[in-house]
């Protein structure tokens, strides 16, 4: 059943304490891409809940967006679309700016990838503030497209990402420590 798979998931993800810096539990999800079975289960977790709903895009974040992203977008039928760093894009772009514990960072998306209308998931290996997710859905937004949900594979509940996510719904497997 889908415990059963949620379990197998979570087991394969693996923790490593102090990375990249000290005090950090760093949720690495190069182990889950191993495990044959969790992976494909991760990825038709997704599936299941989004095939049929109308979502064209699938937006993905650099970097471990890139990984989830693309196999879920050509299962429900949707484009991908890479929301990346700065300066990583060939073409125009739009950027967002947010900030980040120290400073602050900028998300690029090519103009012309999404249309004004279009309805689009948004997809990264975990929320930790919710910082990343919000400024994708602020790029999504500003051009018109409707970010209907965001789904990650773990969620750090303690930092409260999904509060800042304000009444937009946020879809995770694994809750982490
Ligand atoms: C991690 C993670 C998310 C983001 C979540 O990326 O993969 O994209 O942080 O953090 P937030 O919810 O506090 O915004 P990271 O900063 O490690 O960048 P990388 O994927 O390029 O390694």
């Amino acid at each position: 059943g889908q415990d059963d798979r949620i379990a197998r998931i979570a087991s394969a993800i693996r923790v490593i304490p102090n990375f990249p810096k000290p005090g950090i539990l760093f949720q690495d999800i190069t182990t889950l891409l191993l495990d044959t079975k969790a992976f494909r289960d991760t990825i038709d977790l997704f599936v299941e809940r989004y095939k049929g709903k109308d979502i064209s895009v699938v937006a993905g974040i650099e970097a471990r967006g890139f990984i989830f992203g693309p196999p879920i977008a050509l299962a429900i039928g949707a484009k991908f679309v890479p929301m990346r760093k700065p300066n990583k894009l060939p073409g125009e772009v739009i950027s967002e700016e947010y900030s980040l514990e120290y400073g602050s960072d900028k998300m690029e998306m090519h103009v012309g990838a999404v249309q004004a209308g279009e309805r689009a998931l948004v997809i990264d290996d975990l929320i930790a503030t919710g910082g990343t997710l919000c400024a994708a859905i602020r790029l999504l937004e500003r051009v018109g497209v409707d970010v209907v949900e965001c789904a990650c594979v773990i969620e750090l509940p303690e930092l409260k990402g999904r509060d800042r996510l304000g009444e937009k719904p946020l879809f995770v497997l694994v809750n982490a420590p």
